[in-house]
């Protein structure tokens, strides 16, 4: 439909540890990348443009030809340039875009599907989202507790998050500073994001343990 999905992927995976770009790694023998891509694509969006580490777009090209038809471009040195550079791939005719962490490689089609439809719906802006379980506290630089925070009111922000063409091009124009997500840049604009239930399965693979949690959820076919 008129609903596009942009994947950046372009990242180092640091907090993985050695091993290379952190989309391209291997979970019960196949990338990240491949996992997320073919649930973007299993939810029928009309178009998937997927921002890969400069390096490796050739690479990852071959890689996905079997398994969506995908638009690659050169990612850029923050998530937020990635980002720009696959928006500014989007042909103009889709007026709902998606951004979503190929690090969150197995997040259910039923998700995708339920951040556009809130957009479609008329939301400017839409995250899917989880109640925090840790206890919260504010800590200063030398390590004293200044406070513990209302757990009640957070949340836990997953991907993919959903905008109208109009509000996520505005946000990535107005930018000025890095932000960790593009639901933080459009509410600096003043625009009201919507949240709508997560999904465990659209946990984040960051660091080593989450590999191991991933690899359990497939293998117990929980995503
Ligand atoms: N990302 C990107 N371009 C960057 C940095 C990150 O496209 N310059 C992407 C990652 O590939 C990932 C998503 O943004 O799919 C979320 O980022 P994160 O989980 O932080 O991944 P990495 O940056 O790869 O990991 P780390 O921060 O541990 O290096
Ligand atoms: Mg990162």
């Amino acid at each position: 439909g008129d609903v596009a999905v942009l994947v950046p992927a372009a990242g180092l995976g640091v907090r993985l540890g050695p091993g290379g770009p952190k989309a391209l790694r291997l979970l019960s023998g196949e990338p990240l990348l491949v996992h997320a891509v073919r649930r973007v694509a299993a939810a029928g969006v009309g178009c998937v443009v997927v921002a890969a580490p400069p390096s490796e777009v050739e690479a990852v090209r071959e890689l996905l030809s079997g398994v969506a038809t995908a638009t690659v471009v050169a990612g850029g040195a923050t998530r937020q340039h990635s980002v720009s550079a696959a928006l500014a791939a989007v042909p103009a005719n889709f007026e709902i875009i998606l951004v979503h962490d190929a690090a969150r490689a197995l997040t259910p089609p039923s998700l995708i599907v339920e951040v556009a439809e809130a957009v479609r719906g008329g939301h400017d802006a839409v995250i899917p989202v989880l109640p925090v379980v840790d206890t919260i506290k504010e800590v200063s630089a030398s390590g004293a507790v200044v406070g513990t925070v209302d757990r009640s009111v957070l949340r836990a922000v997953q991907t993919p998050q959903g905008f109208r063409r109009r509000v996520l091009a505005a946000a990535h124009a107005a930018a000025v500073d890095e932000h960790t997500d593009d639901a933080g840049m459009v509410e600096k604009l003043g625009i009201t994001v919507h949240c709508v239930p997560g999904d465990e399965a659209a946990m984040k693979i960051t660091r080593p343990v989450d590999l191991v949690i991933a690899e359990a959820l497939l293998a117990r076919t929980l995503a």
